[in-house]
């Protein structure tokens, strides 16, 4: 049985972006694979830059509910908190302590949110990876569903996990990243050469899965395209079209070619209509389920199972990490 892993950080909203990037793969292996899933609500990376202590409070809440709403099967999947896991941080600092500086400073998320801080660079942001790396490899992670934008960390995860297989002897499985051909890139509604971010100053930009779903359907109505009113997927020429095309591809599992080819004698406001729908549905889908989960007393029961599960499996982990190093009287 493979052990797939993935977490969110709860800084906001979820997009449609983290859905199509990171959602939908996970779901994808929870229903075709024998699998055991593990998703985490990643509060510990969402401090490296300020966060309000009651939203950040609203967001692990809803992100744990929309999760849920999204489909998991608690058969297959346990969801927990990552501050709740002690081991992450010990881990963490054990991966930091095998990490150089130079390495996290190359970090292309690194340098883009170095540059947004305006009351100084924590050194969190700088410290990240190591932290992700521990995420994943306190539970021997074969996959990692993610959205492109992770495809580095993921390496340096690889790269931290035979850097110490080789230091001490085998220790870590050195994971996967399951990225999607269509979808782990979806991009700015206004800025289509820019991913789309819940963190975004613009909200025309991004669509979260609790958007009213009036306002999502105007958002999708209003994307920036082109002038040349032909549907057609070139990313080079026509990024914000592409990106319309990729969203309704990934949300209908309809391919890109066919979709060029239903909409071939169309326009853009007939595509954006029938995308606007589309979105809709599915969001109205996701928020009815939210609603009852948000509400449910079960949620505090399956965050507290996953924590335990979370804490057996890693902990052993870290005895076994501290005895290779030395650490205490392991
Ligand atoms: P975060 O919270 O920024 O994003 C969560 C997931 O959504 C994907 N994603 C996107 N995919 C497609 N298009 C987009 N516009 C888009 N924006 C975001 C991200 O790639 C991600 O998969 N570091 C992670 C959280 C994390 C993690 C981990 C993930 C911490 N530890 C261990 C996997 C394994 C992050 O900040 O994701």
């Amino acid at each position: 049985m493979k052990r797939v892993l993935t977490g969110i950080q709860p800084s906001g909203h979820i997009t449609l972006g983290n859905y199509l990037g990171a959602i939908k793969p996970l779901l994808e292996l929870q229903n075709k694979e024998d699998v055991e899933l593990l998703v985490f609500i990643a509060d510990l990376h969402a401090i490296t830059v300020n966060q309000d202590r009651q939203q950040l409070k609203k967001n692990i809440r809803e992100l744990a509910a929309l999760y849920l709403a999204c489909g998991l099967d608690l058969n297959k999947a346990h969801m927990f908190i990552q501050s709740e896991v002690p081991c992450h941080n010990q881990l963490g600092w054990v991966m930091e302590c095998n990490s150089y500086i130079g390495e996290l400073e190359r970090m292309t998320q690194f340098k883009d949110k170095k540059q947004k801080q305006t009351e100084g660079v924590s050194a969190g942001l700088l410290t990240y990876p190591p932290l992700m790396a521990a995420d994943i490899l306190l539970y021997d992670t074969a996959l990692v569903p993610v959205g492109e934008d992770q495809k580095q960390h993921l390496e340096i995860t690889r790269n931290l996990a035979e850097r110490f297989n080789n230091k001490y002897g085998e220790t870590f499985t050195v994971p996967e990243p399951y990225i999607l051909k269509t979808g782990a890139k979806i991009m700015s509604l206004v800025e289509p050469t820019k991913k789309m971010s819940k963190s975004d100053s613009n909200p025309k930009a991004f669509i979260t899965l609790l958007d009213d779903i009036n306002i999502a359907k105007k958002k999708i109505k209003s994307a920036v395209t082109d002038s040349e009113g032909i549907i057609k997927y070139d990313v080079v020429n026509k990024p914000g079209i592409s990106n319309l095309l990729t969203i309704y591809s990934s949300l209908s599992n309809i391919s890109i070619p066919n979709l060029e080819i239903r909409y071939k004698d169309s326009n853009y406001q007939n595509f954006k209509e029938d995308l606007a729908n589309l979105v809709a549905q599915f969001l109205t889908n996701i928020q009815e389920k939210f609603n009852y989960y948000i509400n449910d007393s079960n949620l505090d029961l399956v965050l507290n199972s996953g924590r335990d599960l979370a804490y057996h499996v890693a902990s052993r982990k870290i005895q076994k990490v501290y005895r290779k190093i030395g650490l205490g009287r392991y």
